[in-house]
């Protein structure tokens, strides 16, 4: 068994393990991946403070997202597909958020679906929602969330339309995947993912597969996806929406201080900065950068969560010091997932809280809730004004 002391191990096991369309669907940018590789630079050039002489027992990280407990404030971020990184993903990776007690938030392309994961777990969970424009869909979507008693709706409003990722195209994603004489080749090194893959039902989007008029199968779903995003979203369907729920609502994607002020004014429990992951627009400015700009415009009112870039526990500390009361992590739980199932989500968790331990007392402090702007050194012009 390899030692696993950092995320990167995961990485380095997923890439190993899963098919390649799959690992590069994860591993991937929108167009030139700028947004993509800065999510990760921008969050080196802050630095953490080192405090000495100072009482480092009895740390804790236990905190609160949306008046939720967490026992570190680090959620698994809606993620499409999970259940082909490995065979019922997505219940793997809820269970494993359930033990470690940090909320998981399963996505509206997710494999297994809303009912199949919560048969899976015993907490709620948290729902990620794409608007659609079958509106009968989106509602019976809505009241399939709340049937399964998730405990928040994400609303995510950064993919309306979809963002181009050259790897996607040249592989030919699909799910399952098509047998081609390359993915025929590339599975032959992948056995073990195959074999699991044949033992479970779960292959298609269980969100949609037998839920929506005219999808009976996975082969029309493509097609029907591109069609049916909606992108004439605005925020008067953000409010409807946020009315049907009736519950903590979560608004993600945002990355302009502008629409963090037009997200409170909808009103909503917290707002997520985020630009998925560098997958959408490419060019953008990475979260990190964001943040204090938006935090800055929504003042105390409304909780700020971000996500795109975290790799490790440091980048959580630095996230949290600049000002989120949660983060999300969506590659880094995925390359767990890939590499080892359920135990590697766990342990991808694991990593990620001994860094965040270890980094938070070194700055001399002892309660998350106690890490503030004062524990990071921020380069001068790091959220400066970009005109
Ligand atoms: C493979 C992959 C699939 C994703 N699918 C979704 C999705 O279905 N819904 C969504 O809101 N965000 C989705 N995201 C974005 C994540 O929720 C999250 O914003 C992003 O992964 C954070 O960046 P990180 O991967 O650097 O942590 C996806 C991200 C990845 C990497």
């Amino acid at each position: 068994m390899p030692v696993i002391t950092c995320i990167d191990d995961l990485k380095r096991l997923h890439k190993r393990r899963t098919p390649r369309m799959f690992y590069d669907y994860c591993e991937s940018g929108s167009w030139t991946e700028q947004t993509f590789r800065e999510n990760t630079s921008d969050f080196e050039d802050i630095r953490l403070r080192q405090r000495v002489a100072v009482d480092m027992t009895g740390r804790t990280l236990e905190t609160e997202m949306i008046g939720q407990k967490v026992s570190m404030p680090v959620a698994l971020a809606p993620v499409g597909l999970t259940g082909m990184q490995c065979a019922d993903g997505e219940i793997k990776a809820a269970r494993a958020a359930e033990k470690f007690g940090v909320p998981f938030t399963l996505s509206t392309m997710s494999i297994c679906s809303i009912e199949d994961v919560a048969e899976h777990t015993s907490k709620p969970f948290w729902f990620q929602l794409y608007t659609m424009k079958d509106q009968d869909y989106l509602k019976r979507l809505i009241q399939r969330a709340k049937d399964a008693k998730c405990s928040a709706l994400v609303i995510t409003l950064d993919l309306q339309i979809l963002g181009q990722r050259h790897k996607d195209l040249k592989n030919g994603l699909s799910a399952p995947p098509k047998l081609t004489p390359s993915t025929i080749a590339d599975l032959m090194t992948k056995w073990s993912w195959g074999l699991e893959m044949l033992r479970t039902k779960r292959r298609g989007f269980g969100n949609i597969v037998g839920h929506v008029k005219g999808v009976e199968d996975t082969s029309r779903l493509g097609e029907w996806t591109a069609q049916q995003f909606d992108p004439a979203l605005d925020w008067k369907k953000i409010e409807e929406i946020k009315t049907l729920w009736d519950g903590p609502v979560i608004l993600k994607g945002i990355l302009d201080p502008e629409d963090a002020v037009m997200a409170q004014k909808v009103g909503c429990d917290a707002i997520v900065v985020s630009n998925h992951g560098g997958r959408q627009q490419d060019g953008a400015i990475s979260s990190i950068r964001a943040l204090d700009p938006i935090l800055q415009s929504v003042g105390d009112d409304v909780e700020v969560h971000l996500d795109s870039g975290i790799r490790s526990g440091q980048d959580v500390l630095k996230a949290v010091a600049m000002g989120a009361k949660g983060t999300y992590i969506g590659r880094a739980f995925v390359h767990g997932l890939g590499a080892q199932g359920e135990a590697g989500v766990t342990k991808a968790l694991e990593v990620i809280r001994n860094e965040l331990d270890i980094s938070m007392a070194f700055t001399g402090r002892r309660d998350i809730k106690d890490v503030t702007r004062d524990s990071i050194l921020v380069p001068e012009g790091f959220s400066g004004t970009w005109v």
